[in-house]
Formats: structure tokens, C-alpha cells, sequence
């Protein structure tokens, strides 16, 4: 019963904890990759065609991460829907919303459909900028809620649907090299995500703790037609979410298959840091 609890956020009154309902950690597997799996092809950075080659390199990593990873199974179950335990969401002093809302059982589906339409390499630091494709998300959870959005009192638990459509995401990462047995590592260390999207598809049941159906049924109606306005309120939340899934299954992916495989040419961190660095 592992359980890896870890604190996203603290800004502005929003606080969201998410805890991976994670499975048993006494893996068996590889500590890590020595071989480079034939899935990924073979890209050097002070090459032309770089971009193309690291893209397809990263398609190949999430088709691979589809198929089942072992290691990255055994520690995070199914990717695709991949279940969440619980997030906590508090947000207050924004114009949009004032809500504390607590998410259990959540699932979110759709990372099978990924699409990487790009994949850059920094050259100074190899940090990464990757532009991402999902054409459907969705959060499935149960939630227990109290505030106010776009001006209207909430205050009720019960089912929540929460669909996107066509995601665009923008991540930028933010790695450290290291080096282990002869190989040089990236240690992911930070994730930030952009989002846009087509359409947000609400829906919330039992809003008003059951007391009004023709209410619970207008008030997701207002939702959704307001969508954009509600999306700002729930931001927050998705952003973190998203940011803390690819995190999380970037670090555990990135310690486990070296940097090389990925760009072959890639400095070793004394190469790129000095050798009188701490790194
Ligand atoms: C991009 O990479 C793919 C796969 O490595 C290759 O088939 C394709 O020819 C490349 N395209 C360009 C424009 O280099
Ligand atoms: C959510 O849970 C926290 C404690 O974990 C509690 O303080 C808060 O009142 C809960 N919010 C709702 C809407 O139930
Ligand atoms: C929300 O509803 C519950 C149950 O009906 C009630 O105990 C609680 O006081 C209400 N909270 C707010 C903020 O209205
Ligand atoms: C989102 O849209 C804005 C405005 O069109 C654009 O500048 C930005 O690059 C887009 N971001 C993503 C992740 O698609
Ligand atoms: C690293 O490479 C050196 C020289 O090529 C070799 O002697 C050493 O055994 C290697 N270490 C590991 C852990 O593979
Ligand atoms: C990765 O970075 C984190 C945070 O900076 C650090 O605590 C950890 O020791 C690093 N891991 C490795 C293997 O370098």
C-alpha cells in the first residue's frame, strides 16, 4: 500500500494536493535501460533535422508508454484512463470563483490519443519544449463543493464530468543532466503547462445537494454555455493536474531511460556544467 503524496502549489490562495493512487514500488524490472530500445530511433542534436527526429522520437516514447512500460506500469498502473486518488482545490480572491472542492476517485482519459507535433531541445540547458495534440480529455470524479462560480452559490457532491475538447498543450521542462553508469540522465525537475482548447463540457450532478433538478439541469446548461468564463474558474485545477500527471511520469521515464538514447550527442553533465560544478 505505497501511496506518494506531494503538495503542487501554494499561490494566491489556490492549494491542490494530488495523491497518485500509486502501486507497489518493490519493482523487479531494470533500475535502468543499457540498451537503447529499438522503438526509438536515433537523433543527434548538433545534426540537422533534429526537431523532426526528436518529435518522432517522443511519439514513439508515448505509442511505447500505450503498449506498457513495465516499470512505468508497476508504478503508475494504466495510463489511459490513469485513476488519481484525491485533489484537494481551494481557490479564493479570484474574480471567477471562490471554491473549495474536494475530488475523489478521479480518472482521466484521453493520453492515449496524444499526438507530439513538436518536440525542441535546448541546446544551452536541454530543457524541453514540447507541443502536444490530445483530441478528447476528461476527468472523471466525485466531488464535494462549496463556493461560488461566475457569481452563482454551489454547494452540493456528487458526480463530475469534466470533457475537453481538442487540447493543445505547450509543456516546458526543466531537467538536470546526471550521470549514471556510464550514461547521462535527465532529472526532470519542474513542468509547466499552457492550455488551449476547442470546448470545456460540464457537468456537475447533484449541485444543489439534490434540492432542485430543473436548477442542477440550467445551471450546467449556464456552464456550458459560458464555457470559456468557466474554464477560468477551474484553471487552476486543470493546469496543476496536468502538469503534476506529465511530471510525475516524465521524472520516473527519465530515470529510467538514459538521455543518450534520446539525443545521442548529449554532453555529459560535467561537459556541460564543468567539472568544478556541484552537479
Ligand atoms: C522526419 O522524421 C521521420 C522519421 O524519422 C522521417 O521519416 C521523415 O523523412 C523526416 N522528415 C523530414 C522533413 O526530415
Ligand atoms: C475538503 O477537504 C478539506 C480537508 O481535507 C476540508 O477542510 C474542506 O472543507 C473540504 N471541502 C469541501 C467542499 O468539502
Ligand atoms: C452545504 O450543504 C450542507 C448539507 O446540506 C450544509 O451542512 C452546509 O452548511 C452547506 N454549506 C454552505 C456553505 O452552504
Ligand atoms: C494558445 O493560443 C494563443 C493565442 O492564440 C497562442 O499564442 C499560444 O501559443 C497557444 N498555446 C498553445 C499551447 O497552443
Ligand atoms: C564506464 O566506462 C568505463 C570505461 O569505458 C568502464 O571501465 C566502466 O566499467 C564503465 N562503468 C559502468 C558502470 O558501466
Ligand atoms: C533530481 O533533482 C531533485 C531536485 O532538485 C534532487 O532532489 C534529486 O536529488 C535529483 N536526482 C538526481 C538523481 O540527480
Amino acid at each position: 500500500m505505497n501511496v506518494s503524496k506531494f503538495s503542487l502549489s501554494f499561490c494566491g490562495g489556490l492549494l491542490a494536493i494530488l495523491i497518485f493512487n500509486s502501486l507497489a514500488f518493490n519493482v523487479t524490472a531494470a533500475e535502468y535501460y543499457t540498451v537503447k530500445p529499438t522503438f526509438l530511433p536515433s537523433c543527434r542534436i548538433y545534426e540537422p533535422g533534429f526537431i523532426n527526429c526528436s518529435t518522432h522520437s517522443i511519439q514513439k516514447l508515448i505509442d511505447q508508454l500505450n503498449i506498457g512500460i513495465p516499470e512505468i506500469v508497476e508504478r503508475f498502473g494504466s495510463l489511459d484512463p490513469m485513476h488519481i486518488k484525491d485533489i484537494v482545490y481551494k481557490q479564493d480572491n479570484n474574480e471567477v470563483a471562490t471554491l473549495s472542492s474536494n475530488l475523489t476517485n478521479v480518472m482521466v482519459k484521453g493520453f492515449s490519443q496524444i499526438i507530439i507535433k513538436e518536440s525542441r531541445v535546448s541546446k544551452k540547458d536541454f530543457n524541453w519544449q514540447t507541443k502536444i495534440y490530445i483530441p478528447k480529455m476528461s476527468l472523471d470524479a466525485k466531488y464535494k463543493m462549496a463556493g461560488r462560480v461566475l457569481l452563482l452559490p454551489l454547494n452540493g457532491s456528487g458526480k463530475m464530468l469534466i470533457v475537453i475538447d481538442d487540447l493543445d498543450v505547450l509543456l516546458r521542462t526543466k531537467v538536470q543532466l546526471y550521470e549514471k553508469g556510464n550514461f547521462t540522465f535527465y532529472n526532470v525537475t519542474a513542468v509547466t503547462a499552457q492550455l488551449n482548447m476547442s470546448r470545456v463540457h460540464t457537468n456537475l450532478d447533484n449541485l444543489f445537494n439534490g434540492r432542485s433538478k430543473e436548477v442542477e439541469r440550467s445551471t450546467n446548461q449556464f456552464f456550458n454555455d459560458n464555457w470559456r468564463d468557466f474554464y477560468e474558474a477551474l484553471k487552476p485545477l486543470i493546469v496543476e493536474t496536468v502538469e503534476t500527471i506529465f511530471l510525475e511520469i516524465m521524472s520516473t521515464v527519465f530515470h529510467l531511460i538514459p538521455a543518450n538514447f534520446f539525443v545521442e550527442d548529449i554532453p555529459t553533465p560535467q561537459q556541460l556544467y564543468g567539472t568544478d560544478s556541484k552537479e
